[in-house]
């Protein structure tokens, strides 16, 4: 029989990353030394106060039926989270589990969209900002992000028909890839934004507690207005090393919450019992991990950045997230191309930026996933391999 399937799944041919992994494999069949800054998974590991709690409520057999709902206690442990961590109050129907921002991404246009509608994606971005909606036959058009504006959006420049039509704003800061930040005004902004255009925003808020000189990460609802624009996507995957189990939030606008749950519980039932547990250990007990965590972020990317820099690579200082977003060297145009010489070269391995979308061309991303030690021999790796000297 010939399978015939859908063009959605076409769409995800493995294309640079199934090559990337091919050669990765080859060079460790030669037993050369690699340093792999592709993917964004810590290597920190989850707290054992966490790891405790979900062991403990996966003694109780009952704790393996459906859950179908967000108990109680994992409901407080989040509205007296956010309050005390973001100064920002919430009832029990603006809070929802989701399994992972990406699942939520996923999904959330099924609960604004109808087929054929539009969603503001921003252009470099995670890929998961526009391939969540084009999933749900929603037509995606990409705002532009340039390094001059500090890679936020230039809102006014956003046709006046476009921006009316636009269902929802996909919006991320520390924004992965490109490690930049968002200031008070650009908030504000955004707010008074959504609101003339009756566009829901959504933020996505990975990284609130990987920011780097000093700065305080916060959350999009601590604005006025925010609540009657939009929700948060909190994920507990960086801040608590958690990747694995699959543990978000959405917070916020209470339709919005109410609606998609309506429309999750009809493919999910429900979190893990374990996990809520695990999601109310991470909020409710000691931090310092966190911050630990964070400061141990900024040095690699320090030794990474400033040591890039001294060999004639000039990488700018990341503001947040666990990334650094990498300029490509004089003499190279191709980020893909690029990538798989520094490989084979240096063993270090990175993402092209065309992976993020038309402007990613031209930047490489490197994730903060290695200690310092070994931040510094890649940065060696990369200055004996004579890749900076392109004739
Ligand atoms: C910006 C951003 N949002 C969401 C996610 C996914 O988070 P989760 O593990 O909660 O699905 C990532 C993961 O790298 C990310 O970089």
């Amino acid at each position: 029989m010939e399978i015939s399937f859908s063009e959605k799944s076409q769409q995800f041919k493995a294309g640079i990353f199934a090559v990337l992994n091919e050669k990765k494999m080859e060079l460790a069949r030669q037993g050369r030394t690699i340093y792999n800054l592709s993917v964004g998974t810590p290597d920190f590991e989850t707290p054992a106060h966490i790891r405790e709690a979900v062991s403990e409520a996966a003694k109780d057999p009952e704790n393996f039926k459906y859950s179908l709902t967000d108990r109680p206690f994992l409901k407080k442990a989040v509205r007296d989270f956010y309050l005390r961590r973001f100064g920002v109050s919430l009832e029990d129907d603006e809070v929802m589990t989701i399994s992972g921002s990406q699942e939520g991404m996923a999904h959330i246009a099924w609960a604004l969209c109808n087929p054929g509608d539009i969603a503001l994606v921003p252009d470099p971005g995670y890929p998961i900002f526009s391939i969540g909606p084009e999933l749900c036959g929603v037509k995606t058009v990409p705002y532009s992000l340039y390094e001059e504006d500090g890679y936020l959006p230039r809102l006014s420049e956003i046709p006046e028909e476009t921006a009316r039509q636009a269902k929802y704003i996909l919006v991320s800061y520390p924004l992965n890839p490109v490690c930049a930040v968002a200031d008070d005004a650009f908030y504000r902004e955004l707010i008074a934004w959504a609101k003339k255009y009756n566009t829901v925003v959504i933020h996505d808020n990975a990284y609130s507690d990987i920011i780097y000189d000093g700065r305080t990460g916060g959350s999009f609802l601590a604005y006025e207005g925010a609540k009657e624009v939009g929700v948060e996507f909190y994920s507990l995957s960086k801040s608590y090393n958690m990747t694995g189990a699959r543990t978000s939030l959405v917070v916020g606008n209470r339709d919005i919450v109410r609606t998609f749950w309506n429309v999750r519980s009809q493919f999910d039932y429900g979190m893990f019992l374990p996990l809520q547990y695990g999601i109310a250990a991470a909020l409710e007990g000691p931090q310092e991990s966190v911050h630990i965590q964070c400061a141990d972020y900024e040095k690699r990317m320090k030794t990474l950045c400033g040591g890039l820099r001294e060999i004639g690579w000039n990488v700018p200082d990341a503001k947040g997230t666990m990334f650094v977003w990498a300029p490509l060297p004089e003499g190279y145009t191709n980020s893909a191309e690029f990538t798989m010489e520094l490989m084979e070269k240096s063993g270090m391995i990175v993402t092209p930026g065309s992976a993020f979308g038309k402007l990613g061309e031209g930047h490489v991303r490197m994730a903060l996933v290695l200690p310092a030690e070994e931040m510094e021999k890649a940065v060696r790796a990369v200055g004996e391999s004579g890749i900076l000297h392109k004739k």
